[in-house]
C-alpha cells in the first residue's frame, strides 16, 4: 500500500511552495520573518511610530514581535507587480504585451454615502484610493459589512439608489461609462431562470451574448466548455431550481452564474463573492480558472471574496482589505503579511493569512475586551494610521496616475448578436419557461376553467326574456373586469422574469426591445389558450350570440385584456420592487379602472370632472364592456316588459339607452383602441427603463449631493 505521504497522492493542484510565502517549519519562518524585517529596515530607513510598541493581540498566539521597524513600504517598487504576476503566473512577454489592450481601473479618494434616517448621512466608503490592472486579479477582502460589495457596485457603474458617490473612477486615464455590456458582474445573489436546465441557460445565453460570426455550434461548444470549466459536467440537465422545487445547490447556482458571465471572456471582470457557498477545492477551481483567463488574454478581474483558503489567496496579485470602509490595506497580496507584521500583528505559524487579517480587523464580535490585550478598534486604528503613513499608499497613488498618464484604447461593448436573433432566442427562452413554470399559465388555465365553469353554469341558457338583458350585461362585465383581474396572477412568475431581465441587461447581454418582444410573442400562444378554452365553456354554456365571429370577438376581446393587464402589470413591475408591493398596486390599479368603466356607475352618472374626464376614457374596461355588448347585443331583440313601452326592445335601443353605449362607432374600434392601448402600455414599459437607465443616473448627479466627510 502506498504511504499517505506519496506524491501520487496529492491532488493535481497541491499548491506549490508561494514564492512569497515560503512553506516553512515555523522556527525557521519566524527567523526569515526577524531577518527579513530587519533587512528591509536597513535598507529603507523608515521606522513605523507602532513598531516599537509590544503588544499582544486577542487572535495572537503567545507571538511578541520584537520588530523594531519595517521596510515594508520599499518592497513595493513600481516594478513590484508586474514581478509578482510573471513570478506567480509564469506570464511571458506576448501575454505581457496583450495587457495593452486591456482595461485598467483606476480610483482616488472614493466616497460613498447613504442617508441614514435623522442622522444624515452613513458613510459606507471613505476616501478609497486603488486601482486594477489588466492581466491581474485584485481581491477585496474584509468582515462582512465593510462594504465589499458596495465599492463593486461604485467601480462597475451601479450605486444603489440612494447611495451618493464621490471619487474619481477612471477607465484607461479617462471618465468613462462603465456599463451596460463593457464589463461583466457577477453579482452577490443569483438570479438565474429557475425552470431551465444548467446546459440550457448558458447556452440561451451564449446564443443573446456571442456575435454572429460565431456558428451555432461554436457557441454551444463554448457554452459546453465553459461549464466544464466551472465543474458543472455532471449537472449539466440539472434544472437550476428555486422555491418550489430543489433542483442545484448554491454553490452550483453560483458557478452557473460566474459561466454566464465569463463566456464572452470580458475584458473587466467583477465578481462579488464567486466562491460562496463552494468548498475549498471548488473554491481553487473556480478562481484559478478565471485568474488563468485574465492571465492569459490580459483581462482585469476584481473580486470581493470572503475567507479563502490559502491556496486561493495565493492566486491573487492584489489586495484590497477593507474595515468599515476604509483601506486597511491596498498592495500586493504577497507583502500584506509583512505589513501585518511590521504592525506587530504577525501572521501565526500555520495559520492561513487571509483569516489572520480577517480576525484582525473583524470587530463585529468585539464585545469581551481581554485585559491586557489591544481591542480590535485599536488593531484596526494602527493598521489604518500606518497605511496611510505608508510608502505603499504613495507607490499606490503613483500607480494610479502613472495608470492614468498612460491612457489606453477606448473602451469597447463587446459585439453581439443581432436584435433579431436576440428576439427570437429571447421568445424561445421565455416560451420554454413559461411552459414548465406551473405558475405563469397553467395554474390561471385551471382557475379559469373552473371560473368560466361557475359562469356558465349561474348564467346557464341564459335566454331572451326581459331580465336576460341585465344577466348579460352582468355577465359580460364579469369576464371583462373580473377574469381580466386575474391576469393579476402570473405577477410573481414576471417578476422573477424581471430579475433576470434586470441582471442580463446591466450586463449588457441584450435591450430593452428585445426582452418586451421576446415576452410579447412568447406569451401569445399561452394567452390565447388561456382565453379561448375557459372563454368557449362560459360563452357556450350561457348560450350568448350562437354564431362564430361572434365567439371570435368574444375571445379576441378577451385575449386583448388579458394582454393589456399584463403590460399594465409590466409597468408596476418597472416601478416597484417587491412583488407582494406591485400586486396591491396592480390591484388598486385596476380596482379604479373597473369602478369608472362605466358598468358600476353609468357613463352618463359618472362625476364629469376626474371621473367622465379623463378617467372613464382611460379605463380599457370601458372598451373592452362597449365591445362585448355591442357583439352580444346588436341584432338582438327581447321582449319589454316596461309599463306603456313598445312590445319588443332592439339590442341597439338597449345598447344606447341602458347602457349607455357609444354607438357612433363600431365594435372593431373598440377592439383596435384596446389593442392600440397594449402597444402605448408596453412603449411606456420600455420608455421607463430607457428613462431609468440614461435620465436618473443624470438626473441623481445633477440634483443630489456628495458625500460630506
Ligand atoms: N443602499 C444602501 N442603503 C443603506 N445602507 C447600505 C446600502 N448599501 C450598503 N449599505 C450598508 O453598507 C454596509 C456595507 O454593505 P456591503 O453590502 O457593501 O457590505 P459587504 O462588505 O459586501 O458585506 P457582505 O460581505 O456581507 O456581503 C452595510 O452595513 C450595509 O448595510
Ligand atoms: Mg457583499
Amino acid at each position: 500500500m502506498e504511504s499517505s505521504s506519496s506524491p501520487a497522492n496529492f491532488p493535481r493542484w497541491a499548491p506549490s511552495p508561494s514564492p512569497s510565502r515560503l512553506l516553512l517549519s515555523p522556527v525557521e519562518d519566524t527567523k526569515i520573518k526577524s531577518s527579513s524585517a530587519a533587512h528591509d529596515s536597513a535598507e529603507d530607513g523608515i521606522s513605523l511610530s507602532c513598531s516599537s510598541m509590544e503588544r499582544i493581540f486577542p487572535f495572537s498566539i503567545g507571538f511578541k514581535s520584537t520588530t523594531t521597524s519595517t521596510a515594508y513600504a520599499s518592497a513595493v517598487e513600481k516594478s513590484e507587480a508586474e514581478n509578482a504576476y510573471v513570478r506567480r503566473s509564469g506570464a511571458t512577454d506576448v501575454e505581457l504585451g496583450s495587457r495593452e489592450n486591456g482595461i485598467s481601473l483606476t480610483w482616488e479618494d472614493l466616497w460613498v454615502g447613504v442617508g441614514d434616517g435623522k442622522s444624515g448621512q452613513k458613510m459606507i466608503l471613505q476616501g478609497l484610493t486603488g486601482f486594477a490592472q489588466p492581466g491581474e486579479v485584485l481581491a477585496i477582502m474584509g468582515p462582512s459589512g465593510c462594504g465589499k460589495s458596495t465599492l463593486l457596485d461604485a467601480l462597475a457603474g451601479r450605486p444603489s439608489s440612494n447611495a451618493q458617490q464621490r471619487g474619481k473612477i477612471l477607465i484607461n486615464g479617462r471618465k468613462e461609462t462603465l456599463a451596460y455590456g463593457t464589463s461583466a458582474y457577477v453579482t452577490q445573489d443569483d438570479t438565474l431562470m429557475t425552470t431551465l436546465t444548467v446546459r440550457e441557460v448558458v447556452y440561451y445565453s451564449a446564443q443573446l451574448q456571442l456575435p454572429n460570426s460565431m456558428s451555432k455550434t461554436e457557441k454551444k461548444e463554448r457554452a459546453e466548455t465553459t461549464i466544464r470549466e466551472m465543474g458543472l459536467q455532471d449537472s449539466m440537465d440539472t434544472r437550476i431550481g428555486g422555491w418550489s422545487r430543489k433542483g442545484l445547490s448554491g454553490g452550483q447556482k453560483r458557478r452557473v452564474s460566474i459561466c454566464i458571465e465569463i463566456l464572452t471572456r470580458p475584458k473587466l471582470l467583477f465578481l462579488d463573492e464567486p466562491t460562496s457557498g463552494l468548498d475549498s477545492a471548488a473554491s481553487y477551481h473556480v478562481m484559478n480558472r478565471i485568474i488563468k483567463l485574465a492571465h492569459r488574454d490580459g483581462r482585469t478581474v476584481i473580486s470581493s471574496i470572503h475567507q479563502p483558503s490559502s491556496e486561493v489567496f495565493e492566486l491573487f496579485q492584489n489586495l484590497c482589505l477593507l474595515s468599515s470602509g476604509i483601506t486597511v490595506y491596498f498592495g500586493p497580496a504577497s507583502k500584506a503579511e509583512q505589513f501585518f507584521a511590521s504592525n506587530s500583528f504577525p501572521c501565526p505559524t500555520m495559520t492561513n493569512p487571509s483569516d489572520h487579517y480577517l480576525r484582525t480587523i473583524n470587530k463585529d464580535f468585539d464585545v469581551e475586551m481581554i485585559d491586557g490585550k489591544t481591542s480590535t478598534e485599536e488593531a484596526i486604528n494602527i493598521l489604518i494610521r500606518s497605511y496611510e503613513s505608508s510608502n505603499t499608499l504613495k507607490q499606490v497613488h503613483l500607480k494610479v496616475n502613472e495608470i492614468c498618464q498612460q491612457g489606453g484604447g477606448a473602451l469597447e461593448k463587446g459585439r453581439q448578436t443581432n436584435f433579431i436573433t436576440q428576439c427570437l432566442v429571447l421568445t424561445r427562452r421565455s416560451f420554454v419557461n413559461m411552459y414548465r413554470d406551473l405558475g405563469y399559465y397553467w395554474l390561471r388555465l385551471a382557475i379559469y376553467i373552473a371560473l368560466c365553469l361557475c359562469v356558465g353554469t349561474i348564467f346557464q341558457d341564459i335566454g331572451l326574456t326581459f331580465g336576460s338583458i341585465q344577466a348579460r350585461g352582468s355577465m359580460l362585465m364579469f369576464v371583462a373586469a373580473f377574469l381580466t383581474f386575474m391576469a393579476i396572477g402570473g405577477f410573481p412568475s414576471f417578476v422573477e422574469d424581471m430579475k433576470i431581465f434586470e441582471r442580463e441587461r446591466l450586463n449588457g447581454h441584450y435591450g430593452v426591445a428585445a426582452y418586451v418582444v421576446g415576452n410579447t410573442l412568447s406569451s401569445i400562444p399561452y394567452l390565447l389558450m388561456v382565453s379561448l378554452i375557459p372563454g368557449a365553456i362560459a360563452y357556450y354554456l350561457v348560450g350568448l350570440q350562437k354564431s362564430s365571429d361572434h365567439f371570435a370577438y368574444f375571445a379576441l376581446v378577451l385575449f386583448v385584456c388579458l394582454m393589456l393587464v399584463e403590460s399594465l402589470m409590466m409597468i408596476v413591475a418597472s416601478t416597484v420592487p417587491d412583488f407582494l408591493m406591485g400586486i396591491i398596486t396592480g390591484a388598486g390599479i385596476q380596482g379604479i379602472m373597473m369602478l369608472n368603466g362605466g358598468f358600476f356607475r353609468l357613463p352618463d352618472d359618472l362625476p364629469k370632472p376626474f371621473w367622465r374626464y379623463p378617467m372613464y376614457y382611460i379605463a380599457f374596461h370601458k372598451y373592452a364592456n362597449q365591445g362585448f355588448y355591442k357583439n352580444e347585443f346588436e341584432g338582438l331583440t327581447f321582449p319589454n316588459n316596461q309599463a306603456g313601452g313598445p312590445p319588443t326592445i332592439t339590442g341597439e335601443e338597449i345598447l344606447k339607452g341602458t347602457w349607455q353605449v357609444e354607438m357612433g362607432y363600431s365594435k372593431w374600434v373598440d377592439l383596435a383602441i384596446l389593442l392600440g392601448m397594449v402597444i402605448v402600455y408596453r412603449l411606456i414599459f420600455l420608455g421607463i427603463i430607457k428613462i431609468s437607465e440614461k435620465v436618473v443616473p443624470m438626473i441623481k448627479a445633477l440634483l443630489v449631493g456628495v458625500p460630506k466627510h
